[in-house]
């Protein structure tokens, strides 16, 4: 009676096997997807890096110039490389100023003496949203904030710009 105890029936046989093979099985198809979740957070995030945008210290004079170029953004799997703006000039001091070109208000892009009737200041469309030359927001104006600055550097002659830094309001 005690060997009979010891014995694996075929049936038990069978129900081992198969739930050894479905496991394994189950690990198989949960690991990648576990993979794919955790591991773009464990990767180190390019955000923070300054990038080239095209432009040397020679060619940025006093009055604000528009300048474009685009980053390289990895969001989880997904790889793009979204263009990015800013308006650029030196001010009284020789200071190099890079600010967004996007309104506080509701995010329009706003534009250097964008309207005949404001010269001197940025100008957004959408509502009539104004900002003085150091991207401080005129009271009375749509828009609650400054525009944003850019952090920068200079290397070998060359801009550099990373991301834009919020101001709190005028
Ligand atoms: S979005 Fe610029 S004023 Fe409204």
């Amino acid at each position: 009676m005690s060997d009979k105890k010891h014995q694996v029936t075929r049936r038990q046989f069978l129900n081992y096997t198969l739930t050894g093979v479905g496991g394994f099985m189950a690990a198989g198809l949960l690991v990648s997807p576990i993979r794919m979740a955790i591991d773009p957070v464990l990767k180190e995030s390019s955000s923070g890096d300054l990038v080239n945008v095209g432009i040397s210290v020679d060619e940025i004079t006093d009055v604000p110039q528009r300048v474009d170029w685009t980053v390289e953004q990895v969001d989880g799997w997904y790889k793009s490389e979204p263009s990015r703006s800013a308006w650029v000039y030196k001010d009284e001091n020789g200071e190099i100023v890079a600010l967004s070109p996007i309104c506080t208000h509701l995010g329009c892009v706003v534009s250097w003496e964008g309207s005949e009737e404001h010269p001197n200041r940025f100008y957004c469309p959408c509502h009539d949203g104004l900002y003085e030359k150091d991207g401080t927001n005129v009271p009375g104006t749509p828009p609650l904030t400054p525009l944003a600055v850019y952090e920068q550097e200079v290397r070998d002659g060359i801009l550099f710009l990373g991301n834009p830094i919020d101001r709190k309001g005028a």
